[in-house]
């Protein structure tokens, strides 16, 4: 190890709260590729987490990150800056119409949704929202609290009231729970801490007819398999679907931190002046990000790209799983993978990492796979070649 790598890590050790353990240090990045500070070449399957989806140092972000940077930075929302409303005019049209509000991570979209619900509720006398079982929506203590995975919550209870959890892709469930303090159900229609678990078309649209029904909002987590991730620019555009509410952030803004929510007209100005803020949300700088980003997307094949790559993913992975006992499955959506173990996936993770390739891992049992949607054929068939690799030195053939 490199003596940037020693020092970095006994920093780490020192100033660091230790809610994470690194596993390796990196300098730069593009495209898909990253490098350690010995000039190491990697190649990412990760995207930090969803983030990257355009590769690192895409080319139309940090040209518009550098020119913005020298104009405005911040000038806070007491005043206006022309970036933020341009911004939540293409993210409307490009989903369903409403109104945006912005933010600065996946926690803070989530607990805006979350109040936006219970506002709504309110009025009538209901706060209860309903959310699904192995479900992650961030770290803060309501978002914790509507997390379906309880060990995230140990240590910190109380936990917040008003949520409700029940088995994802079971509409029966839903209706058993329902109460009429019920406001809200809420959910990922893909499960991406959870183990890439995609919702059902079907339960989707019977889980919308039954939020007609009961006139409850159907709000949707968009953060990790939103912005491309599925090959759709929103992900509920890929099970035709239609949320009231969708959060969104990692990839908003390819690696810039920015988060927010699109909500419905009809329940757009529910929260009003005062209502709900943030200091840095809709920053310029976010904002020149996030617009090229949408600039990408029109311009660059993107989101074709993810759908080609994701599908021929998908079937070199399962061709592959087949040779290895300890390979349960594989399964997602666009560039959303998981491959299914039988036993944890972190010594299979660390493996892929020795043969330079960093994927992440999900749920008990999956290494999942998140690469940028940038990545050519011939970043998959490497990925692939040190995947069966790392298998076959994990549970052999
Ligand atoms: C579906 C989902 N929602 C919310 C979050 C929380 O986002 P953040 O870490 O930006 O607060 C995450 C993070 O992994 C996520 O995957």
């Amino acid at each position: 190890m490199s003596a940037l790598y020693n020092e970095t890590v006994e920093r780490f050790q020192n100033f660091v709260v230790p809610t994470y353990a690194p596993k390796q240090l990196f300098v730069r990045g593009e495209g898909a590729r990253l490098w350690d500070d010995e000039g190491n070449e990697f190649l990412d399957f990760a995207a930090g987490i969803s983030v990257c989806n355009l590769g690192h140092c895409n080319r139309r972000v940090t040209e518009a990150i550098c020119e913005q940077a020298k104009k405005l930075v911040h000038i806070s929302n007491l005043y206006m800056n022309e970036l933020m409303p341009r911004l939540a005019e293409k993210l409307v049209k490009e989903s369903f119409d409403g109104k945006v509000f912005f933010c600065n991570s996946g926690a803070e979209a989530n607990e805006g949704m979350i109040k936006l619900a219970r506002k709504f509720g309110n009025a009538t006398g209901r706060n209860v929202i309903i959310t699904m079982e192995n479900s992650f929506h961030g770290r803060t203590l309501a978002t914790l609290a509507a997390t379906g995975r309880a060990k995230y919550r140990k240590g910190f209870e109380p936990d917040v009231p008003g949520f409700l959890q029940v088995p994802f892709n079971d509409i029966d469930a839903v209706r058993k729970a329902w109460t009429p303090q019920v406001c809200a159900v809420m959910l990922e229609m893909v499960q991406g801490e959870g183990g890439i678990l995609p919702a059902d078309p079907a339960y989707l649209k019977e889980l919308r007819a039954f939020c007609d029904e009961k006139d409850i909002l159907l709000l949707c987590d968009e953060v990790q398999c939103g912005m491309g991730r599925l090959g759709t620019r929103f992900a509920f555009q890929s099970f035709g679907v239609q949320p009231d509410v969708i959060s969104m952030a990692k990839a908003i803004a390819n690696g810039y931190p920015m988060g927010g929510f699109i909500v419905r007209r009809k329940y757009a100005d529910i929260l009003t002046v005062g209502n709900h803020a943030s200091t840095f949300g809709g920053t310029p700088l976010a904002c020149a990000a996030a617009l090229a980003v949408q600039e990408a997307f029109d311009k660059d094949g993107v989101l074709e790209n993810c759908r080609r790559e994701g599908a021929y993913l998908m079937e070199r992975l399962s061709e592959v799983g087949k040779k290895f006992p300890c390979v349960q499955g594989v399964r997602g959506r666009g560039l959303m993978i998981g491959v299914v173990l039988d036993q944890p996936a972190g010594p299979v993770q660390a493996l892929a990492l020795k043969r330079r390739l960093v994927t992440l891992t999900a749920g008990e049992n999956v290494l999942r796979l998140l690469p940028p949607l940038v990545i050519t054929r011939a970043d998959s068939d490497a990925a692939v070649e040190r995947i069966a690799d790392a298998l076959a030195e994990f549970c052999g053939k």
